[in-house]
């Protein structure tokens, strides 16, 4: 079986950094599944669709077309790189995600970024619900400042301005909407490994996983 290792955790807590990076060591497959939740958002802007519609909005996501090419996003042959980032789509996208349906429609999509000669996922769900057998599940978090720290910093190099305080607030709300709904709450589940990126650098997250992994 195709091995997969799991990276789970809240918004801004760097998952996404360190997860590309552990499957670039390993020359594995990366799978960004915060991603389709945005791109999700995305059509649904783009179609003008109410995020009150869970029918049409489950709908728009079976019928969208998506790629990942030449490090950009690609929805419906068109590129959504730009507002797949913005502060605007993560919240929808979060709006979104706490549909049944729209996560039922991903799941099988998501299954399918499982190749050889492997894949890291990252998310809020993959160890728990998408990928319950991955041999390696992380829970990797920090502290609320820190990632507020991090998705600020992250938005000015875009050229995207954004208050701190706004920042802050969007990140606390962000998480309890994840963490409150009945479908894949976010938490941290009991099979996956704990890591507090706080006080650490991308480059000692990334060695720490592939140290569990190689163990
Ligand atoms: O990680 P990212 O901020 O890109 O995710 C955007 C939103 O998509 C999250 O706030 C969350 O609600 C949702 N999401 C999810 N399950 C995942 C990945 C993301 O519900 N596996």
């Amino acid at each position: 079986p195709v091995p997969v290792i799991a990276i789970d955790g809240p918004s801004a807590s760097g998952k996404g950094t360190v997860a590309e990076r552990v499957a670039r060591e390993l020359g594995w497959h990366y799978l960004d599944s915060g991603a389709l939740y945005r791109l999700v958002a995305v059509a649904a802007a783009r179609a003008g669709l109410s995020l009150d519609d869970e029918g049409r909005l489950a709908e728009t996501c079976a019928a969208m077309t998506i790629e990942f090419r030449d490090g950009k996003a690609w929805l419906d042959g068109i590129d959504a790189s730009e507002d797949l980032r913005s502060e605007a789509t993560g919240i929808a996208a979060s709006k979104v995600a706490a549909y049944p349906r729209v996560r039922t429609v991903l799941l099988t999509r998501q299954r399918g970024f499982r190749r050889l000669p492997g894949l890291v996922a990252d998310g809020r769900d993959m160890g728990s619900v998408v990928f319950p057998e991955a041999r390696l599940k992380v829970f990797l978090t920090a502290a609320l400042p820190v990632r507020a720290e991090r998705r600020h910093k992250q938005l000015m190099e875009k050229g995207m301005y954004a208050k701190m305080p706004d920042v802050v607030e969007d990140l606390r709300r962000r998480d309890e909407r994840d963490a409150t709904r009945p479908v894949a709450p976010l938490r941290h589940y009991s099979d996956a490994l704990f890591l507090d990126t706080s006080g650490m650098t991308a480059d000692a997250a990334v060695a720490t996983i592939l140290g569990w992994w190689r163990e």
